[in-house]
């Protein structure tokens, strides 16, 4: 399976893409946790992104094509996987397609999340994540067992700095603007796939099954 998870912050993508990567072993890509990964190291690289992710600004397409690209290099890849969190502007998704087509392996469907955005707000405010293996969780409807630790690794769960709810507007402002557009251009080549995620997230598993019996 090749896809793209589109929707704006808070839609489920990295929620969804866990019980993917558990279905269908589908190695999963986000960019998001790949920043968060360099930032936490304290890498050149980390500091030079963690600004833009503090404010809910995208990092420059530049730097994000070269994480992106070695990623998809890795041998786990050719069997397919999932992007979430990419592409998020009209140039990464147009260097996404240049690289696939020349790969010959396009993409099977792009995903589509449409979420209202009262619930989005709501559900990033609650959410609480691992720092350590990217687990998330939200303290209203997806608790971990023991508080503040996550199920899997035990580590103590954080609230993302960027899920405070000033950042949480910037960054729904910023989807609007330069990602929504792409859902235009993923209909126009006649990849776009949609999935209703106001549903709880068991619905949300069962439409994507759905939908993965036709590609995959
Ligand atoms: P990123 O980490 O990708 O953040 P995002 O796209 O804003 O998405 P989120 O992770 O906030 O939401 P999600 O859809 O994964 O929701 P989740 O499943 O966790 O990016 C962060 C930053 O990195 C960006 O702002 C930017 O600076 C930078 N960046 C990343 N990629 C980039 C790129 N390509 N170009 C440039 N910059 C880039 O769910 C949210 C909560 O809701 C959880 O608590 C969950 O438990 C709960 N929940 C999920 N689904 C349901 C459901 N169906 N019902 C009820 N609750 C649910
Ligand atoms: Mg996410």
């Amino acid at each position: 399976m090749r896809l793209v998870l589109i929707g704006p912050p808070g839609c489920g993508k990295g929620t969804l893409s866990s019980f993917i990567v558990k279905e269908y072993g589908t190695p999963h890509i986000s960019t998001g946790d790949i920043f968060r990964e360099h930032r936490a190291s304290g890498s050149s690289f980390g500091q030079k992104i963690a600004s833009y992710i503090d404010r809910g600004e995208l990092v420059p397409d530049e730097l994000v094509l070269d994480v992106v690209f070695d990623r998809l290099g890795r041998p786990d890849c050719a069997k397919g996987f999932i992007f979430d969190g990419f592409p998020r502007t009209l140039q990464q998704a147009e260097a996404l397609q240049e690289r696939l087509h020349k790969a010959g392996k396009p993409l099977d469907a792009v995903v589509a999340f449409e979420v209202p955005d009262e619930i989005l707000v709501g559900r990033l405010v609650t959410r609480r994540v691992c720092p350590n293996c990217n687990a998330v969780y939200n303290i209203k409807n997806c608790p971990p067992k023991v508080e503040n630790t996550c199920d899997q690794c035990q580590h103590e769960l954080v609230h993302r700095p960027d899920d405070h709810e000033d950042v949480i507007k910037s960054r729904l402002e910023v989807y609007r603007r330069s990602t929504e557009p792409l859902i235009d251009y993923y209909k126009g080549l006649g990849l776009l796939v949609t999935l209703d995620g106001s549903q709880g997230s068991q619905e949300v598993d069962r439409q994507f099954s759905v939908l993965a019996a036709k590609f995959s």
